[in-house]
Protein backbone atom coordinates (compact mmCIF):
# COMPACT_ATOMS: atom_id res chain seq x y z
CA UNK A 1 0.00 0.00 0.00
CA UNK A 2 1.37 3.34 -1.15
CA UNK A 3 0.88 6.00 1.40
CA UNK A 4 -1.68 8.81 0.62
CA UNK A 5 -0.57 12.56 0.23
CA UNK A 6 -1.31 14.47 2.89
CA UNK A 7 -2.27 18.35 2.96
CA UNK A 8 0.84 18.86 4.37
CA UNK A 9 2.42 17.83 1.97
CA UNK A 10 -0.52 19.86 -0.84
CA UNK A 11 0.92 22.72 1.19
CA UNK A 12 4.60 21.94 0.85
CA UNK A 13 4.51 21.59 -2.91
CA UNK A 14 3.77 25.52 -3.52
CA UNK A 15 7.31 26.90 -5.31
CA UNK A 16 8.39 23.18 -6.46
CA UNK A 17 5.96 21.92 -9.23
CA UNK A 18 1.89 22.80 -10.15
CA UNK A 19 -0.34 20.48 -8.19
CA UNK A 20 -2.61 18.34 -10.42
CA UNK A 21 -5.97 17.81 -8.91
CA UNK A 22 -9.39 16.82 -10.53
CA UNK A 23 -12.75 16.29 -8.93
CA UNK A 24 -13.73 12.19 -8.17
CA UNK A 25 -17.43 10.73 -7.38
CA UNK A 26 -16.92 7.95 -7.51
CA UNK A 27 -15.14 4.57 -6.80
CA UNK A 28 -14.12 3.58 -10.42
CA UNK A 29 -13.45 7.30 -11.46
CA UNK A 30 -11.18 7.35 -8.31
CA UNK A 31 -9.26 4.57 -9.49
CA UNK A 32 -8.56 5.86 -12.66
CA UNK A 33 -7.78 9.80 -12.07
CA UNK A 34 -5.70 8.64 -8.59
CA UNK A 35 -2.04 7.38 -10.51
CA UNK A 36 -2.25 10.83 -11.91
CA UNK A 37 -3.52 13.40 -9.14
CA UNK A 38 -1.80 14.74 -6.37
CA UNK A 39 -5.45 15.77 -4.82
CA UNK A 40 -9.02 14.54 -5.80
CA UNK A 41 -11.73 16.73 -4.40
CA UNK A 42 -15.24 15.69 -4.01
CA UNK A 43 -16.78 18.09 -5.12
CA UNK A 44 -20.18 19.42 -4.25
CA UNK A 45 -20.61 19.89 -8.24
CA UNK A 46 -21.62 16.51 -8.06
CA UNK A 47 -25.43 17.78 -7.46
CA UNK A 48 -25.33 19.37 -11.09
CA UNK A 49 -23.34 16.85 -12.76
CA UNK A 50 -24.68 13.43 -11.51
CA UNK A 51 -27.98 14.06 -9.80
CA UNK A 52 -29.10 16.97 -12.68
CA UNK A 53 -29.76 19.77 -10.08
CA UNK A 54 -29.80 23.19 -11.40
CA UNK A 55 -27.03 24.37 -8.87
CA UNK A 56 -25.03 22.87 -5.82
CA UNK A 57 -27.53 24.79 -2.93
CA UNK A 58 -29.81 21.44 -2.83
CA UNK A 59 -26.61 18.92 -2.26
CA UNK A 60 -27.11 17.46 1.57
CA UNK A 61 -24.06 16.47 3.91
CA UNK A 62 -25.65 12.50 3.40
CA UNK A 63 -24.97 12.57 -0.73
CA UNK A 64 -21.17 14.10 0.23
CA UNK A 65 -20.56 11.54 2.89
CA UNK A 66 -21.52 8.34 0.69
CA UNK A 67 -19.59 9.74 -2.59
CA UNK A 68 -16.89 10.73 -0.43
CA UNK A 69 -16.56 6.72 1.10
CA UNK A 70 -16.76 5.76 -2.89
CA UNK A 71 -14.12 7.61 -3.35
CA UNK A 72 -11.77 6.81 -0.54
CA UNK A 73 -12.34 3.25 -1.82
CA UNK A 74 -10.93 3.87 -5.41
CA UNK A 75 -8.07 6.20 -4.62
CA UNK A 76 -4.97 5.11 -3.30
CA UNK A 77 -2.41 7.82 -3.01
CA UNK A 78 -3.76 11.21 -4.13
CA UNK A 79 -5.16 13.42 -1.17
CA UNK A 80 -8.80 13.25 -0.79
CA UNK A 81 -10.78 16.22 0.13
CA UNK A 82 -14.52 16.37 0.56
CA UNK A 83 -16.59 19.47 -0.02
CA UNK A 84 -19.01 20.71 3.01
CA UNK A 85 -22.25 21.32 1.09
CA UNK A 86 -24.32 24.97 1.39
CA UNK A 87 -25.79 25.17 5.28
CA UNK A 88 -23.53 22.59 6.80
CA UNK A 89 -21.31 24.95 8.17
CA UNK A 90 -21.96 28.68 7.44
CA UNK A 91 -24.55 28.90 10.46
CA UNK A 92 -21.44 29.12 13.31
CA UNK A 93 -17.74 27.40 13.61
CA UNK A 94 -19.45 24.75 15.96
CA UNK A 95 -22.10 23.76 12.93
CA UNK A 96 -19.26 23.49 10.30
CA UNK A 97 -16.63 21.49 12.82
CA UNK A 98 -19.57 18.73 13.80
CA UNK A 99 -20.08 18.53 9.98
CA UNK A 100 -16.34 18.25 9.29
CA UNK A 101 -15.65 15.84 12.03
CA UNK A 102 -18.48 13.37 10.54
CA UNK A 103 -17.20 13.78 7.03
CA UNK A 104 -13.43 12.97 8.35
CA UNK A 105 -14.73 9.73 10.50
CA UNK A 106 -17.31 8.36 8.15
CA UNK A 107 -15.19 8.54 5.18
CA UNK A 108 -11.41 8.64 6.15
CA UNK A 109 -10.65 11.54 3.99
CA UNK A 110 -7.73 14.20 4.40
CA UNK A 111 -9.89 17.55 4.56
CA UNK A 112 -12.68 19.51 3.81
CA UNK A 113 -13.13 22.31 1.52
CA UNK A 114 -15.57 25.13 2.43
CA UNK A 115 -16.28 28.23 0.26
CA UNK A 116 -15.82 31.85 1.56
CA UNK A 117 -13.34 34.58 2.11
CA UNK A 118 -13.16 37.04 5.20
CA UNK A 119 -15.93 35.85 6.69
CA UNK A 120 -15.36 32.30 6.91
CA UNK A 121 -11.89 33.10 7.85
CA UNK A 122 -12.89 32.32 11.68
CA UNK A 123 -14.55 29.37 10.76
CA UNK A 124 -11.23 28.04 8.96
CA UNK A 125 -9.28 28.79 11.99
CA UNK A 126 -11.59 27.02 14.37
CA UNK A 127 -11.62 24.12 12.73
CA UNK A 128 -7.90 24.02 11.93
CA UNK A 129 -6.88 24.54 15.46
CA UNK A 130 -8.95 20.98 16.26
CA UNK A 131 -7.57 19.07 13.71
CA UNK A 132 -9.49 19.50 10.41
CA UNK A 133 -7.40 20.49 7.49
CA UNK A 134 -9.57 23.27 5.24
CA UNK A 135 -8.79 23.71 1.53
CA UNK A 136 -10.32 27.37 0.87
CA UNK A 137 -12.38 28.53 -2.18
CA UNK A 138 -12.36 32.19 -3.07
CA UNK A 139 -13.90 33.97 -6.50
CA UNK A 140 -16.61 32.35 -8.03
CA UNK A 141 -17.85 30.46 -5.06
CA UNK A 142 -21.21 28.35 -6.93
CA UNK A 143 -23.31 28.48 -3.44
CA UNK A 144 -23.82 32.00 -3.29
CA UNK A 145 -25.70 31.45 -6.72
CA UNK A 146 -29.18 32.77 -5.04
CA UNK A 147 -27.01 36.45 -3.77
CA UNK A 148 -24.41 36.86 -6.24
CA UNK A 149 -26.79 35.74 -9.44
CA UNK A 150 -24.38 34.34 -11.95
CA UNK A 151 -21.90 32.07 -12.96
CA UNK A 152 -18.73 35.39 -14.14
CA UNK A 153 -14.99 35.72 -13.65
CA UNK A 154 -14.60 38.05 -11.22
CA UNK A 155 -11.77 40.51 -10.30
CA UNK A 156 -11.80 43.36 -13.08
CA UNK A 157 -13.08 46.15 -11.02
CA UNK A 158 -11.33 47.56 -8.12
CA UNK A 159 -13.59 46.91 -5.41
CA UNK A 160 -13.95 43.56 -6.59
CA UNK A 161 -10.32 42.52 -6.96
CA UNK A 162 -9.86 44.24 -2.83
CA UNK A 163 -12.45 42.14 -1.57
CA UNK A 164 -11.02 38.93 -3.59
CA UNK A 165 -7.08 40.12 -2.40
CA UNK A 166 -8.37 40.44 1.20
CA UNK A 167 -10.36 36.63 0.83
CA UNK A 168 -7.54 35.28 -0.24
CA UNK A 169 -5.04 36.95 2.83
CA UNK A 170 -7.96 35.81 5.79
CA UNK A 171 -8.16 32.42 4.60
CA UNK A 172 -4.53 31.74 4.17
CA UNK A 173 -4.22 33.46 7.58
CA UNK A 174 -6.57 31.46 9.37
CA UNK A 175 -4.52 28.33 8.44
CA UNK A 176 -6.11 26.42 5.18
CA UNK A 177 -3.31 24.35 3.79
CA UNK A 178 -4.32 25.77 -0.29
CA UNK A 179 -6.82 27.73 -1.88
CA UNK A 180 -9.10 27.42 -4.86
CA UNK A 181 -9.62 30.24 -6.67
CA UNK A 182 -12.44 30.05 -9.29
CA UNK A 183 -13.06 32.22 -12.17
CA UNK A 184 -10.79 35.23 -11.61
CA UNK A 185 -8.92 37.10 -14.35
CA UNK A 186 -5.34 36.21 -14.75
CA UNK A 187 -3.19 39.61 -13.22
CA UNK A 188 -5.22 39.08 -9.41
CA UNK A 189 -5.24 35.17 -9.72
CA UNK A 190 -1.25 36.18 -10.42
CA UNK A 191 -1.01 38.72 -7.59
CA UNK A 192 -2.68 36.53 -5.18
CA UNK A 193 -0.24 33.80 -5.70
CA UNK A 194 2.57 35.71 -5.31
CA UNK A 195 1.31 37.11 -1.64
CA UNK A 196 0.05 34.24 -0.09
CA UNK A 197 2.35 31.19 1.61
CA UNK A 198 -0.18 28.53 0.62
CA UNK A 199 -0.58 27.00 -2.92
CA UNK A 200 -3.78 28.62 -5.37
CA UNK A 201 -5.38 25.65 -7.05
CA UNK A 202 -6.54 27.58 -9.95
CA UNK A 203 -10.14 26.99 -12.07
CA UNK A 204 -11.08 29.46 -14.79
CA UNK A 205 -7.76 31.69 -12.93
CA UNK A 206 -5.07 31.23 -15.25
CA UNK A 207 -1.91 29.34 -15.62
CA UNK A 208 -0.47 31.40 -12.64
CA UNK A 209 -1.51 29.38 -9.88
CA UNK A 210 0.11 26.90 -7.97
CA UNK A 211 -2.24 24.10 -9.15
CA UNK A 212 -5.65 23.66 -11.36
CA UNK A 213 -8.30 21.63 -10.69
CA UNK A 214 -11.19 20.88 -13.18
CA UNK A 215 -14.35 19.09 -12.97
CA UNK A 216 -13.53 15.26 -14.35
CA UNK A 217 -16.91 14.71 -16.04
CA UNK A 218 -16.01 18.55 -17.71
CA UNK A 219 -12.80 17.91 -19.03
CA UNK A 220 -13.57 13.66 -20.08
CA UNK A 221 -16.60 15.43 -22.20
CA UNK A 222 -19.11 13.44 -20.50
CA UNK A 223 -21.42 16.83 -18.71
CA UNK A 224 -21.53 18.95 -21.39
CA UNK A 225 -24.92 21.18 -20.72
CA UNK A 226 -22.46 24.21 -20.77
CA UNK A 227 -18.83 24.41 -21.59
CA UNK A 228 -17.09 28.13 -19.88
CA UNK A 229 -14.47 29.13 -21.54
CA UNK A 230 -11.98 27.68 -18.85
CA UNK A 231 -12.74 24.15 -19.72
CA UNK A 232 -10.69 21.83 -21.93
CA UNK A 233 -11.94 18.35 -23.15
CA UNK A 234 -9.53 16.32 -22.85
CA UNK A 235 -11.81 13.92 -24.38
CA UNK A 236 -14.87 13.10 -25.91
CA UNK A 237 -16.52 10.66 -24.10
CA UNK A 238 -20.15 11.42 -24.46
CA UNK A 239 -20.47 9.91 -28.22
CA UNK A 240 -18.87 7.39 -27.43
CA UNK A 241 -21.76 6.31 -24.76
CA UNK A 242 -24.38 7.36 -26.98
CA UNK A 243 -22.96 5.23 -29.59
CA UNK A 244 -22.68 2.25 -27.35
CA UNK A 245 -26.11 2.36 -26.19
CA UNK A 246 -26.87 2.52 -29.93
CA UNK A 247 -25.05 -0.22 -30.89
CA UNK A 248 -26.59 -1.84 -27.77
CA UNK A 249 -30.46 -1.21 -28.68
CA UNK A 250 -29.52 -2.73 -32.28
CA UNK A 251 -28.53 -5.65 -31.28
CA UNK A 252 -31.23 -6.50 -28.23
CA UNK A 253 -33.63 -5.56 -31.23
CA UNK A 254 -32.22 -7.77 -33.77
CA UNK A 255 -31.63 -10.51 -31.54
CA UNK A 256 -27.97 -10.59 -32.41
CA UNK A 257 -26.98 -9.47 -28.60
CA UNK A 258 -26.81 -11.95 -26.29
CA UNK A 259 -24.95 -14.77 -28.60
CA UNK A 260 -23.97 -18.17 -28.08
CA UNK A 261 -20.30 -16.73 -25.96
CA UNK A 262 -22.51 -14.73 -23.64
CA UNK A 263 -25.15 -17.56 -23.23
CA UNK A 264 -24.62 -20.62 -20.59
CA UNK A 265 -25.64 -24.02 -21.82
CA UNK A 266 -26.76 -27.20 -20.32
CA UNK A 267 -23.83 -29.81 -20.90
CA UNK A 268 -25.82 -32.86 -22.40
O1 LIG B 1 -17.48 21.32 -6.52
C1 LIG B 1 -16.46 21.39 -7.23
O2 LIG B 1 -16.26 20.60 -8.19
C2 LIG B 1 -15.48 22.44 -6.93
C3 LIG B 1 -14.30 22.60 -7.81
C4 LIG B 1 -14.68 22.92 -9.20
C5 LIG B 1 -13.30 23.53 -7.28
O3 LIG B 1 -15.65 23.13 -5.95
NA1 LIG C 1 -17.61 22.82 -4.84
Amino acid sequence: QTKRTTPAQIEAMKGTRPIVSLTAYTTPIARLLDPHCDLLLVGDSLGMVLYGMESTVGVTLEMMIAHGQGVMRGAKKACVIVDLPFGSYQESKEQAFRNAARILKETGCNGVKLEGGEEMAETVAFLTQRGVPVFGHIGLMPQLINTTGGYRSLGRSDKEADKIRRDAKAIADAGAFALVVEGTVEPLAREITQSIAIPTVGIGASAACDGQILVSDDMLGLFNDFKPRFVKHFAELAPTVSKAAEAYAAEVTARTFPGPEHTFQVKK
